[in-house]
């Protein structure tokens, strides 16, 4: 526990120093000689001096940075950290003169720890304010688009839902889902798209596997329950935990657990990619969502095709 302490205590007041006072060399106490800093497929991977570097960049064009840890969740050699940066654009940064405009960007960065000492850091953020902020898109582009046209579209297209359920620290927790998808069945790996502003997001964001519950026509209660804020939506519903510890409903058409692999950060909401573990289905018809109301696709005509 004293461990615990010491490593989260670490990182605070070193983000504190590195951050937002500028005292780079600081990162010399935390970080490994051989410090590797990924940041997506995109962009080559950083070694500390390079880090470092980076870091005055973003100072220099934003000299009244703040960073603020908004949460720190340990997993054994790994940490993951929750982050809010703010401040206002007024040095040249990526080419671009300084703007006056205020930036606000959050993220999330997986730090893991080998003989006291960072080896290793995957760092994830939506860079959208930030572009925008530096004019690369403009909030014109960007409001050319009508959020209702926007919405009117999303409502032609017909999904399941699900409830995405994890178990935090014995406590089972969980919300209403359609935004689910396959990415791929060898290896077999989905996707689900959380809002952090979820009450259950930092459940989900600091467990290891989450659970897939695709309802049955009959579980209209149960999508409404987990589409609320209710204290404890699982009080009087029937389920069991999964060979992973996920709880997985009963009376639900299918359910999957899946190992988290990747938490995208992206616009309001985290994408968490990851690989199913354990997968079973019922015959039982689907609850379909469409155009804000829910359907029993089993009193639906199949076109002929
Ligand atoms: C049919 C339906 C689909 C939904 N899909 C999503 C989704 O894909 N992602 C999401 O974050 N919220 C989705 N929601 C909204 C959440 O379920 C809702 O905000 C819920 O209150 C969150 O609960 P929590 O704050 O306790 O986690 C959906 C709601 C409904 C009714």
């Amino acid at each position: 526990m004293t461990h615990t302490l010491d490593r989260t205590a670490r990182i605070r007041s070193t983000w504190q120093a590195v951050w937002d006072r500028g005292e780079v060399d600081a990162l010399d106490q935390l970080l490994g000689p051989g410090y590797v800093r990924r940041r997506g497929s995109a962009a080559a991977p950083q070694d500390r001096e390079q880090f470092k570097e980076s870091i005055r960049a973003i100072r220099r064009a934003f000299p009244d940075l703040r960073t603020e840890i908004e949460e720190i969740v340990e997993d054994g050699e790994s940490l993951a950290i929750r982050w809010r940066s703010t401040g206002s654009h007024t040095g040249d940064f990526l080419g671009v003169p300084a703007t006056g405009r205020p930036v606000e960007v959050s993220g999330a960065t997986f730090t893991r720890f080998d003989h006291g000492v960072v080896s290793e850091e995957w760092v994830t953020w939506d860079p959208r304010q930030l572009l925008e902020a530096l004019g690369i898109i403009t909030t014109t582009q960007r409001a050319a688009v009508d959020a209702d046209v926007v919405r009117g579209v999303h409502r032609k297209f017909i999904t399941g839902v699900t409830v995405v359920t994890c178990d935090d620290g014995g406590k089972p927790r969980g919300l209403a889902v359609n935004a689910f998808a396959s990415i791929s069945l060898d290896p077999p790996m989905v996707l689900v798209c959380v809002q952090r502003s979820s009450t259950t997001h930092p459940a989900l964001h600091r467990a290891s596997h989450l659970g897939i519950n695709i309802l049955a026509a009959g579980q209209l209660d149960v999508a409404k329950t987990f589409a609320s804020k209710a204290d404890d939506k699982f009080a009087g519903l029937s389920w069991t935990p999964g060979a992973f510890g996920v709880p997985l409903l009963d009376r639900s058409c299918a359910q999957l657990e899946v190992e988290i692999g990747e938490r995208l950060e992206a616009g309001s909401h985290t994408v968490f990619t990851g690989r199913v573990v354990s997968a079973r289905h019922e015959e039982l018809a689907p609850l379909v969502y469409s155009g804000g109301g829910f359907f029993d696709i089993s009193r639906t005509a199949p076109l002929p095709w």
